[in-house]
């Protein structure tokens, strides 16, 4: 495959760059009237304005047929048709699969996983309703009022971002998220809790991850301590893709739920693994979510690129990164129920795209995945703004405010929407007028302001998939497979070895047990 630095069309986009050296950010956004209406995309409720971007109407065109020319439409269709775009796990990727309400039949392997995707949300609908209406009753008798995901990774940040995003409707039992192999986490929510009222939700796709594994030890300990072994039973459900693992962790078989092999953890949180959702906000909030997801979904698949809201954003990103040569992104959400929006979008981002070898093992040859970080708005504002003010990185963010004011405060409502376009502002247009240097802010930090008309299980599914697809369009440019991660195996090895006083019998093997021992040796000693 040609290298797609070669290409004529990426040297063009190199030349349109340079052309645009002479003009500042600044200028560009101001020179044109027009300019805010016309760099908008609304889709379904939820606004793309940008604006604040340097490009030109010239850049768009460029960027939509880079999309053409490295056929993210036929790589579209291959992932919504169900097709192995995974191609070192041989595994599709179907997430779209589970927001689907077409009736279409969708297959893998010839099979129509589709009947699969209903039966199981059916049986996540009954364990929800059971559990919320008190009818589920833990070994003592008592109904359950907390429940604890286990999981990491996948199988924890996106339940955990969406069951804080839609707190307004979260009416059932007392949700609480466990990830950390360090047991504070753990211990510091089951101190507050009474183990006949609390249930765990062991999820893990693979049921090898050593960090929820240990966590479910421990809750199980915690447990079985006061209510018994047969307890396990009704206070524990697993979700999984490797059931005899599972089952031989001593789940009961039939409180298993499927995370089928085509669907990548960090875009699970549709299937089972969002149970802890469901649990929280009810089986029609989370149909609601999962429409909002589908309509981002039909808005991608049908919009021209030049007017496609993912793929925009994604060629935004390509160009600030490959082109603007931005090493980082901020994720900003005006909003603190999204307050996990950035460690949620860490992995999303960095997991998928952080590689710098393509699809079938030759090296990219341009930069990928940016660092992602961020914080809610106005909080960060008195941490690490000064830094992307005036450091001597530039760094684009993306800023996420709600137009609806839900909780009827207008003087918090309007300081955040002062702040989010005053501070996008600042970045972007800076202000070089001053009476001392440290007075001048540079600005040309590029911005997109997303703008959900209300924070709602809609709207929620809506930013979600809008980020899931950016993801797949980026991927999909720079040529790689955004749904492996095989960086993340040799830490694990490493640490295997090193817990089981098994490190290789090398210079590295002894390196490592040293710098071990110091890691559990005391300074004083
Ligand atoms: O180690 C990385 C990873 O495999 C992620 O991709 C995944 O989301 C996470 O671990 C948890 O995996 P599992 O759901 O199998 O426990």
């Amino acid at each position: 495959m040609t290298n797609l630095t070669q290409t004529p069309l990426w040297q063009e986009l190199l030349r349109h760059r340079e052309g645009l050296e002479a003009s500042s950010l600044r200028d560009l956004v101001l020179a044109d009237p027009q300019r805010l209406e016309s760099f908008e995309i609304t889709c379904a409720g939820l606004r793309l304005n940008f604006a604040l971007n340097f490009v030109t109407p010239k850049t768009i065109e460029l960027l939509a047929k880079l999309a053409m020319q490295q056929k993210l439409d036929d790589e579209r269709a291959r992932m919504f048709h169900g097709e192995k775009i995974n191609v070192s796990e041989n595994r599709a990727a179907l997430h779209t699969a589970l927001r689907q309400k077409s009736g279409q039949p969708v297959l893998v392997d010839g099979h129509d996983v589709m009947p699969d995707i209903r039966a199981v949300r059916r049986r996540m609908v009954e364990l929800a309703r059971d559990v919320r209406e008190g009818r589920w009753l833990g070994a003592t008798g008592k109904p359950i009022r907390h429940i604890v995901n286990i999981g990491i990774g996948g199988s924890d940040l996106g339940p955990r971002l969406a069951v804080k995003a839609l707190t307004p409707f979260a009416k059932g039992p007392a949700l609480h998220f466990v990830a950390n192999a360090d047991a504070f986490e753990l211990l510091s929510v089951i101190e507050h809790l009474d183990p006949a009222e609390t249930m765990f939700l062991v999820v893990s796709k693979t049921f090898t991850t050593q960090e929820t594994l240990l966590n479910a030890q421990t809750a199980r300990r915690w447990l079985t301590d006061k209510l018994g072994d047969p307890a396990v039973a009704k206070h524990f459900i697993g979700v999984t893709g490797n059931r005899k693992e599972a089952e031989k962790f001593g789940l009961n078989p039939d409180h298993l739920f499927p995370v089928w092999d085509w669907i990548g953890g960090r875009y699970s949180l549709w299937s089972a693994v969002g149970l802890s959702i469901m649990l929280a906000i009810g089986a029609e909030h989370f149909e609601s979510m999962c429409d909002g997801a589908a309509a981002m979904d039909e808005h991608f698949r049908t919009a021209p690129f030049e007017r496609n809201m993912p793929a925009l954003l994604g060629l935004l990103g390509i160009w600030n990164r490959d082109f603007l040569k931005m090493s980082a992104l901020a994720i900003l959400p005006y909003a603190e129920r999204l307050r996990d929006l950035p460690r949620y979008l860490q992995q999303l981002e960095m997991e998928s795209n952080g590689k710098t070898v393509m699809r079938y093992g030759s090296p990219v040859g341009t930069a990928t995945a940016p660092i992602i970080f961020g914080e809610c708005g106005s909080v960060g504002q008195h941490s690490f703004h000064q830094w992307l003010h005036q450091g001597s990185d530039t760094v684009p963010a993306d800023f996420i405010g709600i137009v609806e004011d839900d909780l009827h405060r207008p003087g918090h409502h309007r300081a955040l929407a002062a702040n989010m376009v005053a501070q996008a502002c600042a970045l972007a247009l800076g202000r070089q007028a001053a009476s001392s240097p440290h007075d001048i802010y540079p600005g040309g930090r590029p911005a997109n302001l997303l703008l959900l008309d209300r924070l709602d299980p809609f709207h929620f599914g809506l930013l979600i998939a809008l980020y899931e697809h950016k993801v797949f369009t980026q991927g999909a440019i720079w040529n790689l497979n955004s749904f492996d991660q095989p960086g993340v195996e040799l830490g694990k090895q490493l640490a295997r070895a090193l817990e089981a006083g098994k490190p290789a019998a090398d210079k590295e093997g002894l390196f490592l047990e040293r710098l071990f021992q110091k890691a559990l040796t005391s300074s004083k000693k």
